[in-house]
């Protein structure tokens, strides 16, 4: 595969600039301008603003060498807004395989500090990249992404480093048009924080998240349970 020259980054969270993705995005956009490459954003939630927008899109991804999904797992697969923009894509790019091959990568972030969590969703896009005539570059996976939580990644805790390292091994590899390597997938998925101190961390931040709705009296219902009784652990 030849070397791209420029490349679209489609941001999937909803959160939109003050998502863990975005973040991501902003320092890989950063290391592929560093490799000369010329790189646009766009928020895949904007896309379906208006049938303008959609068809925007489209024309963008015609005129780029790269393409690079970064996106949350929602429920073991990507959001549904992102499904339905890869639809359409693979819709739209039947028949120009040929004419114009492209490089595909994807960067999912989960909740989870297991970022085994994330191989459904990257298989999804694999497959996508397949159906779309689209050249797989692979994929980076990340766990407990609300350990950045929307925050810069330079104002992040100091493990964090080592993501940065990771998007700018996989920006180097992509900008000559190869695959991220396994090397970039070993930075990223070392666990930011060990699991005990994780789950402690995520009980606390439920538990304020249920005070703030005044939702702590339901935090153990199972309103789908018939055998639970409501209020009841
Ligand atoms: C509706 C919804 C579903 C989610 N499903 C999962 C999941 O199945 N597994 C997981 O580990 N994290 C899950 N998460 C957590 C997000 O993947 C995680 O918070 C991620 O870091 C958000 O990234 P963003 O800031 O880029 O949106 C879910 C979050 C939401 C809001």
């Amino acid at each position: 595969m030849t070397a791209p020259k420029n490349a679209l980054i489609l941001i999937g969270s909803p959160r939109l600039k003050k998502s863990t993705s975005a973040r991501l995005a902003a320092v890989l956009e950063e290391h592929l301008e560093k490799q000369g490459l010329k790189v646009a954003r766009l928020y895949s939630r904007k896309v379906f603003a208006s049938p303008q927008n959609t068809k925007e899109l489209l024309a963008q991804i015609d005129t780029s060498d790269l393409l690079v999904l970064i996106s949350p797992l929602y429920v073991d697969s990507l959001p549904a807004p992102v499904t339905r923009l890869l639809e359409i894509v693979a819709e739209n790019r039947r028949g120009k395989e040929a004419s114009s091959p492209k490089l595909f990568a994807a960067i999912i972030n989960c909740g989870l500090p297991d970022s085994r969590q994330n191989t459904c969703a990257l298989n999804i896009c694999r497959i996508f990249a397949r159906h779309s005539g689209l050249v797989w570059a692979g994929g980076l996976s990340l766990a407990s992404g609300e350990i950045i939580g929307g925050r810069p990644l330079s104002q992040a805790q100091p493990g964090v480093r080592r993501i940065k390292k990771a998007l700018e091994v996989a920006a180097v590899f992509l900008a000559k048009g190869q695959s991220i390597p396994n090397r970039a997938q070993q930075l990223m998925e070392k666990p930011l924080a060990p699991w005990p101190i994780y789950l402690w961390m995520g009980s606390i931040w439920f538990y304020r998240a249920a005070r703030r709705n005044k939702a702590t009296s339901k935090m153990h219902d199972r309103p789908y349970d018939k055998r639970a009784v409501p209020g009841k652990r």
